[in-house]
């Protein structure tokens, strides 16, 4: 048996629990060992729910108690989940989380603690949602060098610019929708100014690369500046707005952006809609790779959460991450890297 803590009761957090209780019979078979939710963290009660009584409001009790082998950390943010994180890959247990925003600052500091420690630290619904790519980067691309990623990596914004190019509904409106079905961040800022999808091409690029790229240096364009007008000529032109990551190397140089462009019927990417993601890969050898799925949402975030568990009770003992140098990696602007 392997016992688990969850860090964070709200939109994923109740959807790792969902899986679990859905799945649970298949994922202990491919674990090869029952998984036993033993604590969920929250600062709240849930009275009349059944994760009750596994509810605990003090950090301590989880992380000192060496019953516990591995903890999901879905609280977001990066306080206080950094100190958490590293407090419990330093007492020697494993870490799933989505937390895109810690992991695009300490990835390299965590990805050597994990290290070290023999235990795992392990992301892979920090990017996409629910579609495997971290998994890909770390496990089966690795025979190639990485020339290219680029893809739509914010649900939340491809399902405001679907809504508003398909139904003319406004901004706003579409907005508190996505909110309502779980999609965006508690602070939506982060969604629609491209924050979230600068932190994940980040993550993206270090893992490719293998140093960590510091996602202020990224160029970050959002959707706030779109107006309907921009919308109705991308129609006439058989066209769509879509909000883009993208990171590129050649030779020692690397250029990575966020921006909304211009994407035409004939790309692959045009008909990637609603809260859908899709990433290309290129790779020197391979050519393109696509991925595409569920971008946000409680249960294809939950999904890749509990996929990581699996792993992690899996591996107890061996560290299956590649590492990234925390050396700063520089990135190139546009035009030195055109040059
Ligand atoms: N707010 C994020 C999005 C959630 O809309 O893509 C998934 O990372």
């Amino acid at each position: 048996m392997i016992n688990i803590a969850v860090l964070g009761y709200g939109t994923v957090g109740s959807g790792v629990i969902e899986v679990l209780n859905k799945n649970g019979e298949s994922i202990n078979e491919r674990a090869n060992k029952e998984i036993k939710v033993k604590y969920v963290l929250d600062l709240r009660d849930f009275p009349g729910d059944p994760v009750q009584e596994l509810i605990v409001h003090d950090y301590n009790t989880i992380v000192n108690d060496p019953e516990v082998q591995i903890i999901v950390e879905v609280m977001g943010g990066v306080n206080p989940a950094y100190s958490f994180v590293k407090e419990a890959l330093e007492k020697g247990k494993s870490v799933c989380t989505s937390n895109k925003e810690l992991v695009a600052k300490h990835g390299a500091e965590l990805l050597a603690l994990a290290k070290e420690k023999k235990v795992n630290f392990l992301f892979e619904a920090s990017v996409g949602g629910g579609i495997p790519i971290i998994r890909p980067l770390n496990q089966s691309l690795t025979a190639d060098e990485i020339q290219e990623i680029t893809g739509i990596l914010n649900g939340t914004t491809n399902y405001i610019l679907t809504k508003m190019t398909n139904e003319g509904l406004e901004f706003n409106e579409v907005l508190k929708e996505a909110q309502e079905r779980g999609y965006a961040e508690r602070n939506p800022e982060a969604d629609i100014e491209g924050y979230d999808a600068c932190r994940k091409i980040a993550i993206l690029t270090s893992l490719a690369y293998g140093m960590q790229v510091d996602y202020e240096d990224i160029y970050t364009e959002g959707i706030t500046k779109i107006t309907d007008a921009d919308i109705k000529y991308a129609k006439a032109l058989n066209a769509s707005i879509k909000i883009l990551g993208t990171s590129k190397k050649n030779g020692d140089k690397v250029f990575a952006m966020v921006a909304p462009m211009l994407i035409n019927s004939e790309h692959p990417l045009y008909s990637v809609n609603d809260v859908f993601n899709a990433i290309f890969v290129k790779g020197n050898v391979l050519g393109d790779v696509m991925f595409y799925g569920r971008g946000a949402g409680k249960l294809p975030t939950a999904s890749a959460v509990v996929a990581d568990v699996v792993d992690a009770a899996k591996h107890v003992g061996t560290n299956i991450m590649t590492i990234w140098s925390s050396k700063k990696l520089r990135l190139s602007d546009i035009k030195e890297y055109n040059t």
